[in-house]
């Protein structure tokens, strides 16, 4: 499993803790910036690791920005991209379970680095489901083309 990165400034530090305790695991990962604390833009970070889930290229992202807000929001501007920000482990294994969440956005402001990491592992464990959920999947994905 191919796991793609990405935070602003205000996520960098909860980041860093997800990629060492990943890269501890012997998770593939690949962080596409930022990679300094100079300020800068949600939506850059959301969008670059946006692209490579929705190309495929790598199976599912984490984002953090201050909140999981506002990268979210921007994350789920790519077509086939299901961001869930999510602040506890039972949204983080329900939004793959039910809602085939290919990204979780993460808030550094709002949770601490031992939830995170529980959170991070229950989204990457949780499976889709299918079934009932399937054909919600598919009505997301109708309104995406309209
Ligand atoms: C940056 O200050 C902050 O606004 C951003 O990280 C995020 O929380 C936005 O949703």
């Amino acid at each position: 499993m191919k796991i793609a990165l990405g935070s602003d400034h205000a996520g960098l530090s909860l980041k860093k803790v997800i990629i060492k305790h990943l890269e501890e695991k012997g998770v593939e990962i690949k962080d596409f910036g930022t990679y300094t604390e100079d300020s800068c833009d949600y939506p850059d970070y959301a969008y670059k690791v946006a692209v490579q889930v929705a190309d495929n290229k790598f199976h599912l992202g984490i984002l953090v920005c201050g909140t999981g807000i506002g990268i979210s929001i921007a994350a789920n501007k790519v077509k086939g991209i299901r961001a869930a920000a999510c602040s506890d482990t039972f949204s983080a294994h329900a939004c793959r379970e039910h809602n085939n969440a290919n990204i979780i956005a993460l808030g550094e402001r709002v949770v601490g680095p031992g939830l995170a990491i529980d959170i991070v592992d229950a989204f990457l464990q949780a499976k889709f489901e299918g079934g009932r959920h399937e054909k919600r999947i598919n009505k997301i994905s109708e309104i995406e083309s309209k």
